[in-house]
């Protein structure tokens, strides 16, 4: 039986379930491995994310009563986005080939208001999902290297070069910082990611603003390092740390403008940025695969690599569940 389901107004069991389906998941093949906490997950279904993408609409597998996969499907709110639907399909390892990842997948169309793409962001390499993304008629669009960094020595940060300055702050970017801040988050239209739909480089002053409440909102705490020369924006980078476990910190943006690369300025900022985060012990970032220079760069800082997952694409009108 496949049926809708809101976060919002779902029973205590169902949230449960719909957590334990996860934690399955992201624990399997990975002995030892910690599942997300409730919280953790419970924050990401509630609140809309970073760009735009609102809090997850669900169907649900069930079975005497109890959910054993759901499909969720996260629209955006921003007009770039306004084609593309984001969808993660899972099943309890224990129901996997008896037909409810498909019957999920047919369910998904009713939750997509239109949207006539669709992506999901997780398929790991070497998992049943590469199999079942394929069966289905999605395509792979684009391969991400997960780095880690765990319980690190602060790198050494040197000072900018002649003409540079860095500005960084916590929370809101400081008014007169905004503007050059969302050019900065711009010039990464030209980082390699396939042929994803995505779109994460139309940030405007409200879009940034939009960033930072959901941030807040989801009880994240948001850093950024703003690398200016003579005022203009020339680089920045951007991490959060999380609500539920303020020892750990995502990543997300860092971009340095054309005009300005090759100067070591990427490692500088996230080195500055590094030095922010107090309290952090482990920070967790995602790179395309192709962007070789960036993982290096991270490697320098003391990331590792810790494993590879794909981006998938399907036409709405192309599903053939
Ligand atoms: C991907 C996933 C949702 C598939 O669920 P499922 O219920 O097993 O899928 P289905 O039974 O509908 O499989 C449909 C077809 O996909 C292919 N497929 C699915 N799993 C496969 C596997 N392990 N090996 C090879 N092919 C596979 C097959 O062609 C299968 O048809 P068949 O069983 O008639 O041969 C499930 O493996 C899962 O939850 N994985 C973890 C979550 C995940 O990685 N999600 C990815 C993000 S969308």
């Amino acid at each position: 039986m496949i049926e809708r389901l809101e976060f919002a107004t779902a029973s205590e069991e169902d949230r449960r379930d719909l957590h334990e389906v996860v934690s399955a998941w992201a624990v399997e093949n990975k002995p030892g491995k910690e599942p997300p906490s409730y919280d953790a997950c419970a924050a990401l279904w509630s609140h809309r994310d970073e760009l735009g993408f609102e809090p997850a609409r669900f169907v649900v597998a069930r079975e005497a009563g109890r959910i054993i996969g759901y499909a969720q499907v996260q629209v955006s709110v921003a007009a770039a986005n306004a084609h593309l639907a984001l969808v993660t399909v899972v099943v309890l390892p224990s129901r996997r080939r008896r037909g409810v990842g498909t019957a999920l997948l047919r369910g998904v169309p009713a939750l997509l208001d239109g949207r006539t793409v669709i992506e999901s962001w997780s398929v790991f390499r070497g998992s049943p999902a590469e199999h079942f993304a394929a069966a289905r008629g999605f395509r792979v669009v684009t391969s991400m290297t997960s780095q880690r960094l765990e319980g690190f020595s602060l790198p050494h940060v040197g000072a900018p070069p002649a003409g540079y300055r860095l500005v960084t702050w916590k929370g809101s970017a400081p008014d007169e910082f905004v503007g050059a801040c969302a050019d900065a988050l711009n010039s990464i239209t030209d980082a390699p990611f396939g042929e994803t739909t995505l779109d994460a480089a139309r940030n405007t002053v409200e879009g940034v603003r939009a960033a930072e409440a959901a941030s807040s909102a989801a009880g994240k705490e948001r850093w950024v390092v703003l690398l200016l020369h003579d005022d203009a924006p020339a680089g920045v980078t951007v991490v959060e740390r999380q609500g539920v476990d303020p020892t750990v910190a995502v990543q997300l943006h860092t971009a340095v403008l054309p005009a300005h690369r090759g100067k070591g300025l990427g490692r500088l900022i996230k080195a500055r940025m590094l030095h922010n985060l107090t309290g952090v012990t482990k920070v967790l970032t995602r790179t395309s695969t192709a962007n070789e220079p960036m993982l290096r760069l991270n490697r320098s800082l003391g990331f590792e690599d810790d494993y590879v997952y794909f981006a998938v694409q399907a036409k709405t009108a192309d599903l053939h569940p």
